[in-house]
């Protein structure tokens, strides 16, 4: 599907983004995981956590899907037996891929292949087979690293493990698995990434503590007592609106309740600092606390300089870096983003599809190993992107247009429904505001 997106004047108004994912897909496993019911309000309904819940039905948890809540009936944290032999759809989410065998992995009996779309064989999973393995988990990925991957249940005994890359999904799996482990189970990041399961964890009376080094610590447990759940909107999301409201002149927004956690909000750190006016109460980096913070930000146009984002900010802002790149366009200055080489390997490798996509509407930015160097023009003229089949790289086509001097046509732009089925219906209130 191509839609067209032209410079059609100031976005105004307030917009709701939709509910966030990360924090959707955990809700709905530790829901699955816990043995009483769970009520999650606003759950992002859109294809990657209706993966999520498609695989938990299949496993034996119900869940009864209403318009303003979803009521999850778990199994309990050793009870997915069912459709062991079987194959679980995961879809397009790598989070889904991640998470999932580190339940599965400590289970008392049973074996299951997790396997999804073309995007999702191209993604590594070696980085949860290792850690797994090390806690003695039957698991087997495609040339040792790739989807299909067989889990298979296994006696876990915890371990001590030092992640290669940040990654909340990794961290996620293991802390997961160290529930059902035998023992403790210790781990630490290079960086920090988001921690959504380390506050989930909090909120459900399990062992887990953060310790004074940084290191993570969990501990077998009976029972998980995952209390209802309000799931707050995506920074991820806004972070469409807050760069379209800021590139595109006269705009002025407000972006109504999502999670203001710090470990999402390294993007609007990096364009307030590229002179970006983001006002709103951003939860101090280094705060540690069971809940999701939750808060409104007031975005209004402004002219932008360059700046250089270095690897321990990445994490924080992994799946918005596409819009930095976007942004420098604009700016004055060279920008230069290093340490992302995570960026190859997300839904589609976002370094490639950035550098190709943006250069072919006339932006001045070349590819490195771990990112990429912008020269900003001022502006971007327009033409024709590509999504490669990457609802973030979509997204980033159509604030493209709202910018450009000639609007954008992206090609593959359904692939917004992964995160953000409802993305032209509030560009439209936006415009009309
Ligand atoms: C996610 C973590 C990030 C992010 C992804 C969602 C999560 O991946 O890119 O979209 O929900 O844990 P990594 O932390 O593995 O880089």
């Amino acid at each position: 599907m191509r839609r067209r997106f032209e410079p059609v004047g100031p976005l105004r108004g307030r917009v709701t983004p939709p509910a966030d994912k990360s924090i959707s897909h955990r809700a709905a496993l530790f829901g699955a995981m816990s043995d009483e019911p769970v009520t999650i309000r606003n759950y992002l309904y859109a294809e990657d956590t209706l993966s999520t819940l498609g695989a938990l039905r299949v496993l034996g948890a119900a869940a009864d899907m209403r318009e303003d809540e979803l009521v999850l009936r778990g199994v309990g944290l050793r009870g997915a037996l069912e459709a062991t032999g079987g194959t679980l759809n995961v879809g397009n989410s790598g989070t889904l891929l991640r998470l999932l065998p580190g339940w599965l992995a400590g289970q008392a009996g049973g074996v299951w292949t997790l396997d999804g779309d073309e995007s999702i064989r191209r993604r590594p999973v070696d980085r949860i087979v290792e850690p797994l393995a090390l806690m003695g988990a039957a698991i087997e990925a495609r040339e040792g690293r790739l989807a299909p991957l067989r889990v298979g249940a296994s006696r876990l005994k915890g371990i001590e493990y030092e992640l290669p890359v940040a990654s909340a999904q990794v961290k996620s799996c293991v802390l997961i698995a160290g529930l059902l482990a035998e023992g403790e189970t210790v781990i630490r990041e290079p960086h920090q990434s988001r921690d959504h399961t380390e506050r989930m964890l909090d909120g459900s009376h399990a062992q887990f503590t953060r310790r004074d080094d940084g290191s993570l610590s969990v501990s077998q447990l009976d029972e998980l007592e995952l209390g209802d759940v309000t799931v707050p909107g995506d920074p991820s999301s806004a972070a469409f609106w807050i760069a379209a409201a800021t590139l595109v002149p006269d705009s002025r927004i407000v972006v109504d309740g999502i999670t203001l956690n710090w470990t999402r909000t390294g993007f609007m750190r990096i364009v307030e600092r590229m002179g970006a006016v983001v006002v709103g109460d951003l939860e101090a980096p280094g705060t540690f606390a069971p809940d999701e913070p939750i808060g409104d930000l007031d975005v209004a146009s402004a002219p932008l300089e360059a700046t250089a984002v270095e690897a321990a900010e990445i994490p924080l802002a992994i799946d918005e870096i596409p819009l930095v790149a976007l942004m420098a366009a604009f700016a004055e200055g060279e920008t230069v983003v290093r340490g992302a080489g995570e960026l190859r390997v997300k839904e589609s490798d976002r370094i490639m599809g950035v550098v190709e996509g943006l250069g072919g509407l006339g932006a001045d930015i070349e590819a490195t190993d771990d990112g990429f160097a912008v020269r900003g023009t001022g502006g971007l003229l327009g033409g024709v992107i590509d999504s490669r089949g990457d609802h973030r790289l979509a997204m980033l086509g159509a604030v493209a247009g709202l910018a450009s001097d000639e609007g954008v046509e992206v090609d593959g732009f359904e692939a917004v429904s992964i995160s953000y089925p409802t993305f032209e219906r509030d560009l439209e209130r936006l415009l009309a505001g």
